[in-house]
């Protein structure tokens, strides 16, 4: 990050002429060449979903194509066609999944079955990782995936076991299952539906086989992250993955983001730099020890900060651990640095229309697009879901990745999500996704969010404009 001279006045620097017009969009990354199978193991509640869609997100965050097949919703839409079509309704319950039941075993492992094909179909036509989302709970079915997967060239397989025995987390999971209007249980009593679960779980039991086969490919959780077992794990990302899962927990804990309080460069709209903070900035930073304590009560937290003069001087009155990270530093605007965005627009016109037009994809010459953030921001992802209670004292662009990865957002979304200054959003890390409350320090600031600007209407005469759509509906 380079500390620019203030540029005064409305004198804006002439781009060389070599390189005007040059569009800096970014490819997205060649991960062609990576094709695994991840087929989850274990029986129900034990927060296989959980991992799935964990491992997903963070996945898909670092742009693999990922998708889940779940083989449950496979089975559910399948009986609902046949009732449709027969009129005769499958009956679910927890018989259903005994393995005394020839017709339900036979049943089950035709999903399985199904499922593993739609997923190694997805997987050819450009995927990088399916997540076969099924209890996989017996040798002969994992035996049976093996086989199957071997028959594609360039094709990985690995196994992700779930084991839990804190009865804490598989409470937890039984009442997620009966009280989220899971769909298996969409006509039945809370209490009939957890009876049911738990005989379908006892069913589970009475058959389920740990992976204790020597050749596989395994990952083995036990109690979300307690402990893991890695066994023939080798390979970039499947390295990755593991790495990932070892860092999960569920530990209830909070995650605070805040931007540095307002910028001598932000009261002049300049952007980058190193300045320190405004007065109203520091009145903020003032103010912010009382909001967490009041927010944390004696928990312990760590601080986390950028390198830049702002964001440390806006952690200062803070008495918590704290940690630098240059990870975290501001998107570097390259030779934009240091100015207005209307002397960007003024001194790089194409540059500046084509952000508008692909903002996340956009790399500023000599510097950053949020792409390039978002990479550099992996490993601060991976350490945030090792640790607890963190505060992030950090800049708008910043901000916006890690407030994506942790809400799902897409990359078009991404660098408008508005992140204000002199307010702090907590969010505290569900089973699925977050929940998110914004505290507004009533300090007041100047608004850096710059909204993506209308695209021009097109300019149509009156008696020819019908020729430009082809149909009503495209047209509205
Ligand atoms: O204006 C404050 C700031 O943090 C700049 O330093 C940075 O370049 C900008 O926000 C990022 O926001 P955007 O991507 O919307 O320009
Ligand atoms: C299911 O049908 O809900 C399921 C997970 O299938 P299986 O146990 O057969 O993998």
């Amino acid at each position: 990050q380079s500390t620019v001279t203030s540029r005064k006045g409305s004198q804006a620097p002439t781009p060389p002429q070599s390189v005007k017009g040059i569009g800096k969009k970014v490819a997205k990354p060649d991960y062609s060449e990576s094709k695994i199978v991840l087929a989850m193991v274990g029986l129900p509640a034990r927060g296989k979903s959980y991992l799935s869609n964990k491992l997903m997100i963070y996945l898909k965050w670092l742009e693999y194509d990922v998708k889940v097949f779940n083989v449950g919703q496979l089975r559910r839409t399948r009986a609902r066609q046949k009732a449709q079509q027969s009129g005769i309704k499958e009956d679910h319950s927890a018989e259903f999944f005994s393995s005394d039941n020839a017709q339900g075993n036979l049943s089950r492992e035709q999903l399985a079955e199904d499922s593993l094909e739609m997923l190694i179909t997805w997987l050819k036509a450009g995927g990088n990782v399916g997540i076969h989302d099924a209890t996989n709970s017996s040798r002969s079915r994992r035996a049976k995936i093996e086989e199957r997967v071997a028959k594609e060239p360039g094709m990985m397989l690995i196994f992700l076991e779930s084991l839990c025995d804190d009865p804490s987390v598989i409470a937890a999971n039984v009442a997620l299952k009966v009280s989220s209007g899971d769909p298996d249980y969409k006509d039945v009593s809370p209490e009939k539906a957890k009876a049911d679960f738990l005989r379908r779980i006892h069913e589970y039991e009475k058959v389920y086989e740990t992976i204790t086969e020597p050749h596989l490919s395994y990952l083995r959780i036990t109690n979300v992250g307690r402990e893991v077992t890695v066994s023939r794990i080798n390979g970039y990302l499947s390295s990755r993955i593991a790495f990932y899962l070892m860092n999960l927990h569920l530990k209830p804990r909070s995650i605070f983001f805040s931007r540095h309080g307002e910028s001598q460069y932000n009261v002049e709209g300049k952007i980058g730099g190193d300045s320190l903070l405004s007065p109203r900035g520091m009145e903020y930073a003032k103010a912010l020890p009382a909001l967490i304590r009041d927010n944390i009560g004696d928990q312990p937290l760590t601080v986390w900060t950028s390198t830049l003069r702002r964001t440390i001087q806006t952690a200062e009155d803070l008495k918590y651990t704290k940690l630098t990270w240059k990870s975290l530093d501001e998107l570097d605007a390259g030779v934009c640095d240091g100015m207005t965005y209307e002397e960007i627009e003024e001194a790089y016109p194409d540059d500046f229309a084509n952000r508008d037009e692909d903002k996340f994809n956009y790399r500023y010459r000599g510097g950053e697009s949020y792409r390039d953030v978002v990479v550099r921001l992996e490993p601060v992802i991976m350490e945030l879901e090792r640790q607890e209670n963190i505060l992030i004292i950090g800049h708008q662009a910043i901000l916006r990745c890690l407030y994506a990865y942790f809400h799902h957002l897409s990359q078009d979304d991404l660098p408008y999500i508005k992140i204000p200054l002199h307010t702090v959003i907590k969010l505290t890390p569900k089973a699925y996704g977050c929940d998110e409350e914004r505290y507004a320090v009533p300090i007041s600031a100047v608004d850096t969010h710059r909204a993506k600007p209308k695209a021009p209407e097109p300019v149509v005469e009156a008696s020819t404009s019908r020729q430009y759509f082809a149909s009503e509906e495209e047209a509205v």
